[in-house]
């Protein structure tokens, strides 16, 4: 079992389909993010009063806190079609123009994992998004030429777990900019509810404050858990789930009381450990414990930071005293 990822590593490959299926389809319907969806909702009536297509949306923040989704939700309340691509599967400059093109006026062109869009595609972007323009040269060398095309109005809704490795100027022609924020409890219990509704099966207070409790405030792993203590209960309790039978999945998937994986568990032993408490830099991290970089700034360190594990510092990352005390009480533990 320690090799089963709770949390993830930037790809969920095979989930999608119980993903689809989880996915709420309109605002009303979309737990939590409360300032978001009040944004978004005078946004996208204005949009519909004037007539005229939504501004451009930039969604980011960690994976899993329902980017995607509300990219679906957007175009839903929109009533208009999505064309859904992701940043690096477009290679070229013409791909990016023949699906611009083949718009329909209104439509969301959602482009996920955007900071990922080769530079010289992202550049047809620019007059695009600005004045729904394609500049694009046809032929090379002495043949080669400009072309101007009018493209219909559209909404681009970009998708990034990485707001930093954007472009400013791709970053600046989004009109709109949305953050997400980690869950409350209160909200993942919602979450919880709703798709255990989904699945048909109960789930009593105690064990719904467990499991909202250490879903590291993410709604995928919040029910990716319920999955798997419903494996639990099916075949242990007869499709019991009580707070016994939760706590017993949850230890044997290694997740802490914070909701922290064997992962996490690494990285702070590490720090505290290893280079004494640190600083010390996230690559260096990365070597000592065999993950990469970028999985543990997106995934790992966000969570560890806001609950108040890891501070950053000017010279690396540094375990607060809470961290401290926490991991020391756990090693003395096993130490018995
Ligand atoms: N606000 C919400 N209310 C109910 N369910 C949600 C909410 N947000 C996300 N979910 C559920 O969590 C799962 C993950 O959401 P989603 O795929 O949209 O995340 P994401 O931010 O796009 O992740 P990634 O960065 O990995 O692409 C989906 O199954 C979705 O149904
Ligand atoms: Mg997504």
């Amino acid at each position: 079992m320690e090799d089963e990822r709770i949390v993830d590593d930037l790809q969920h490959d095979g989930e999608e389909h119980v993903e689809g299926s989880l996915r709420p389809e309109y605002l009303h319907e979309y737990i939590g993010q409360q300032k978001i969806k009040n944004n978004l909702k005078v946004f996208i009536d204005a949009a519909k009063l004037r007539e005229e297509s939504l501004d451009h949306v930039l969604l980011y923040g960690p994976p899993g806190l329902g980017k995607t989704t509300l990219a679906n939700i957007i175009a839903n309340e929109l009533n208009v079609n999505m064309r859904n691509i992701t940043g690096p599967s477009i290679e070229r400059p013409g791909d990016l123009a023949a699906i611009l093109s083949s718009l329909q006026p209104g439509d969301v062109l959602f482009i996920d994992e955007i900071h990922r869009l080769p530079r010289v595609v992202e550049e047809v972007l620019y007059s695009a998004m600005e004045d729904f323009i394609l500049d694009i040269v046809v032929g090379q060398g002495e043949e080669a030429r400009s072309l101007r095309i009018d493209i219909p109005p559209f909404t681009l809704i970009g998708a990034t777990t990485r707001v930093g490795s954007l472009s400013s100027p791709l970053r600046d022609r989004f009109g709109v900019h949305l953050r997400l924020e980690y869950y409350d409890e209160q909200s993942l219990q919602t979450i919880i509810l709703r798709t255990s509704e989904i699945f048909n099966i109960e789930i009593s207070e105690q064990p719904l404050e467990a499991l909202a409790k250490r879903s590291r405030g993410t709604p995928r792993i919040a029910n990716r858990l319920l999955r798997r203590v419903r494996d639990f209960a099916q075949v242990e309790n007869d499709n019991v789930i009580d707070l016994t039978i939760t706590n017993k999945a949850l230890t044997l998937l290694n997740i802490d009381q914070y909701g922290l994986d064997h992962i996490d568990h690494k990285i702070m032993n590490c720090i505290i450990e290893q280079y004494n408490g640190g600083p010390v830099g996230l690559n260096t991290i990365a070597v000592s414990i065999g993950e990469e970089t970028i999985t543990l700034e997106d995934v790992y360190e966000p969570y560890l930071i806001q609950k108040g594990f890891i501070e950053r510092t000017t010279r690396g990352r540094r375990a607060t005293q809470f961290a401290h005390q926490y991991f020391n009480s756990l090693n003395n533990e096993l130490r018995k």
